[in-house]
């Protein structure tokens, strides 16, 4: 199977994402952080090195910043209903993935506050920086954006949005799950105040993964309480970080994956990975832009403004066939809606959704090539068949002009 499905999660891993996980279960099995004996302490320093290898390649203020999540929807919760209280607005990009739409909709529903979604421009930072500050408010509290996004593949201008939150004194959320690893991020430098990634995609960890990274960790609300190792004798949760928001025993041979999966990051080099990604990316969008009865959704394919996500579809094709036929000639893709449905309003797919192709530091300009010829050929194949027939879910959103989209998981 040749893999093209990175922007879901990274795969293969590094050889060392395997070996430090094997070794992290059979030599240092303790749990971190609970015990004084030496395997516990052991797991703890294995651990503390992978705090620091994050903090390091994000530029945190310090290591205990940095909380471990299950992945980068935990942390998201985390920061928006850590911090978010009855009587706040929210501005969210409409880029964002159900990961922030939905618990800012679940909040909003519950009437503890209010959001508006603000447009990015895929040209024009400025028009998105001014479309997020004409929604403004007095009583404005957090602006949250995707730094880049998971179908178009389009790169939100966080610097600008970040200089801008902090002239109007509005918290700024960054959710990195797609650029984290492949794009370079100052976390001071663009004064984002949470910070939440996935483990498993560009950092090359396994999948329950996950980081927040914000200097506000001892202040915000707790989502979870619990055993922290520490201060055991109080009821109450300890404010020091990270022990505040990690209860519970953490996934230690996930972070010491997820550390060996930074490593591999920071020795190859961020730079270095986005370049050749987007230069696999590059075959992949030419070879797909020159083909006829191929509706390209990814308008331009420029470094420095997108990621190596590129969508498609083949004229009257569902994505989901699409990704299907791909399977059965050896490639994965994902199709359907990538569980964001306003970047997909935005792209005009809510009804077909997009097959996408997302690179990933292990493939090959010859794979690039090779899924191409593939495309064609199904391309030929669809022209000779018969229509088929559409299935409930698919009647279902005909029916309701795409708008019933929460019915099949995605
Ligand atoms: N959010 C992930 C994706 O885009 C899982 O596929």
């Amino acid at each position: 199977m040749i893999y093209f499905d990175n922007a879901a999660t990274t795969y293969p891993k590094p050889k060392r994402v395997y070996e430090a996980m094997s070794k992290a279960m059979e030599r240092y099995g303790a749990n971190p952080g609970r015990s004084g004996h030496k395997l516990s302490i052991e797991t703890a320093v294995q651990v503390y090195e992978a705090r620091e290898a994050a903090a390091s390649m994000f530029n945190a203020e310090s290591a205990e910043d940095v909380v471990f999540t299950s992945n980068c929807t935990h942390a998201l919760n985390f920061a928006l209903k850590g911090v978010l209280k009855r009587g706040d607005h929210v501005i969210i990009s409409d880029l964002e993935h159900n990961s922030v739409s939905r618990p800012v909709f679940t909040l909003s529903e519950k009437g503890v506050i209010t959001f508006d979604v603000a447009s990015v421009d895929p040209d024009n930072d400025e028009k998105t920086v001014n479309n997020f500050k004409r929604l403004i408010k007095r009583n404005t509290k957090l602006i949250a954006c995707a730094h880049g996004s998971n179908v178009w593949g389009l790169r939100a201008p966080i610097q600008k949005l970040g200089d801008m939150a902090r002239e109007y004194d509005v918290l700024f959320l960054v959710d990195a799950a797609q650029t984290a690893g492949i794009v370079p991020i100052d976390i001071k430098k663009l004064g984002i105040d949470f910070f939440c990634t996935s483990g498993h995609k560009s950092l090359y960890g396994p999948p329950g993964t996950g980081l927040l990274i914000t200097p506000l960790g001892s202040v915000i609300d707790t989502v979870f309480e619990g055993g922290t190792g520490n201060m055991s004798g109080s009821m109450a949760q300890p404010d020091g970080m990270p022990e505040r928001l990690e209860s519970g025993t953490v996934n230690t041979a996930g972070i010491i994956g997820l550390g060996a999966g930074i490593k591999y990051v920071s020795e190859k080099g961020i730079e270095h990975i986005y370049k050749q990604s987007m230069q696999i990316g590059r075959t992949v969008y030419d070879g797909l832009r020159k083909m006829k009865g191929v509706r390209l959704y990814t308008k331009s394919f420029r470094e420095g403004r997108h990621l190596p996500v590129i969508s498609f579809n083949i004229d009257e094709v569902m994505s989901e066939d699409v990704t299907a036929m791909l399977s059965d000639e050896g490639f994965a893709i994902r199709g359907g809606l990538h569980c964001a449905p306003l970047a997909h309003e935005k792209m005009g797919t809510l009804k077909s959704g997009a097959a996408r192709v997302s690179i990933g530091s292990f493939n090959t300009k010859r794979q690039a090539e090779r899924l191409l010829t593939a495309i064609e050929r199904i391309k030929a194949k669809n022209s000779s068949r018969q229509p088929r027939e559409l299935t409930k879910y698919e009647q279902n959103l005909k029916a309701n002009k795409g708008k019933n989209i929460h019915k099949k998981p995605h």
